[in-house]
């Protein structure tokens, strides 16, 4: 409850939130580690990934964007195939389930009523359930057959950033596990990966200045703005432009790099903010050259780019994180720069209008 957590000195929730990323990302590591210090999950959790032949997640808003990138760690990990649905969608185009289907639920809250519809269904059916949650004890988790827990500690304000990159880096330990549990050949070490990307969320969150003034730069008196990017880019873009939407009431969409001159290129005009994510070695260069198409046609492009793949004019660049790995870092930039493009237009950061942090009905 917010009222027993305090925000210490922060003016918001949200930015002591953005701020506590590094620390959740060590908790993660720490909370799934054994004591031989190799990550863990439970048994009989591990057992329902292997066994399963088709992984579907259910989720909305920030969760089901997080679920995008899980399906990303299940596939090219864990080598399970994965199909990944808007909860409120769902029942409406019921996929054909395969033979041994397991449904992932992924749940910042754990009370979306939309998200719980589905649960309820598939129970019916006879399917087993996994719940990614915050919360223990929340009505998806108790309803489920398994829960992993994001331990990213209480989550108040509406928008939500913490709870993002929990999720991502829980599924990711779960892919892994998997693919070990499997016998699949994993060519990188999570744990340390992840204590990377601990590190570089924090080198972003110190350059907190920097990230208000390309606010200011880009979106004082912007009336929409687009965020594009490939691959995982485009992901961590949808997510963007939903943190920007959330609490700045800008007009904003993500937009995968090729995808854009299929129609979306039309919007752009003269001053248009395009925010640009390049943390893809091999899109790099096909997403500079869709920041080509847009500059051409007046838009404003901020780039943010990886160490590696960086060139002079770009505007912040992220400190080198693992391909897989790159959301939880390239998200952190951008739940910066909402944060103060909401502040400069004295936007109510923690409680946006017309929305609830959890939406209990469907
Ligand atoms: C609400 C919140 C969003 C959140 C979504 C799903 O709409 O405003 O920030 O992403 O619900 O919530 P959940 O608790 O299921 O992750």
């Amino acid at each position: 409850d917010a009222s027993d957590i305090e925000k210490g000195t922060y003016p918001h929730y949200m930015l002591k939130e953005m701020d506590e990323q590094p620390a959740v990302m060590r908790k993660i590591i720490q909370a799934y580690a054994n004591e031989a210090g190799e990550l863990e999950i439970e048994a009989d959790i591990l057992e329902a990934l292997q066994q399963a032949d088709r992984l579907y997640i259910i989720a909305a808003g920030t969760s089901y964007h997080a679920g995008l990138v899980g399906k990303q760690y299940f596939e090219k990990i864990a080598q399970i195939p994965v199909e990944v649905h808007i909860s409120s969608e769902f029942g409406y185009n019921m996929p054909l389930l395969s033979e041994k289907p397991l449904f992932i639920f992924i749940s910042q809250s754990g009370e979306t009523a939309d998200s719980r519809q589905v649960l309820v269904k598939i129970k019916e059916m006879g399917h087993k359930a996994l719940t990614v949650t915050n919360v223990a004890g929340s009505t998806l988790s108790r309803e489920s057959d398994y829960t992993l827990l994001l331990h990213a500690g209480p989550e108040i304000a509406v928008a939500s950033t913490k709870a993002y990159v929990a999720q991502i880096a829980v599924l990711a330990v779960a892919a892994y596990v998997t693919a070990q549990a499997k016998g699949i050949a994993v060519d990188f070490d999570l744990k340390q990966e992840l204590a990377i990307v601990a590190n570089n969320i924090q080198a972003v969150i110190e350059r907190k200045a920097d990230l208000e003034q390309i606010a200011e730069d880009f979106l004082k008196i912007a009336r929409n703005a687009f965020f594009i990017g490939r691959n995982v880019d485009f992901y961590v873009s949808l997510e963007g432009a939903l943190k920007l939407k959330e609490i700045s009431y800008i007009q904003a969409e993500g937009f995968a790099g090729g995808e854009l001159k299929h129609g979306t290129i039309a919007l752009i005009e003269e001053g248009t903010p395009v925010f640009a994510l390049v943390s893809q070695k091999d899109v790099a260069l096909n997403i500079r050259g869709n920041v080509k198409e847009v500059t051409a046609r007046g838009a404003n492009a901020c780039i943010i780019s990886m160490e590696g793949m960086a060139e002079d004019d770009d505007t912040f660049i992220l400190p080198a994180t693992h391909p897989l790995l790159t959301p939880l870092v390239t998200v952190v930039p951008l739940q910066l720069i909402s944060y103060y493009a909401a502040l400069h237009r004295r936007c109510d950061v923690d409680k946006p209008r017309n929305l609830a942090k959890s939406v209990t009905v469907e």
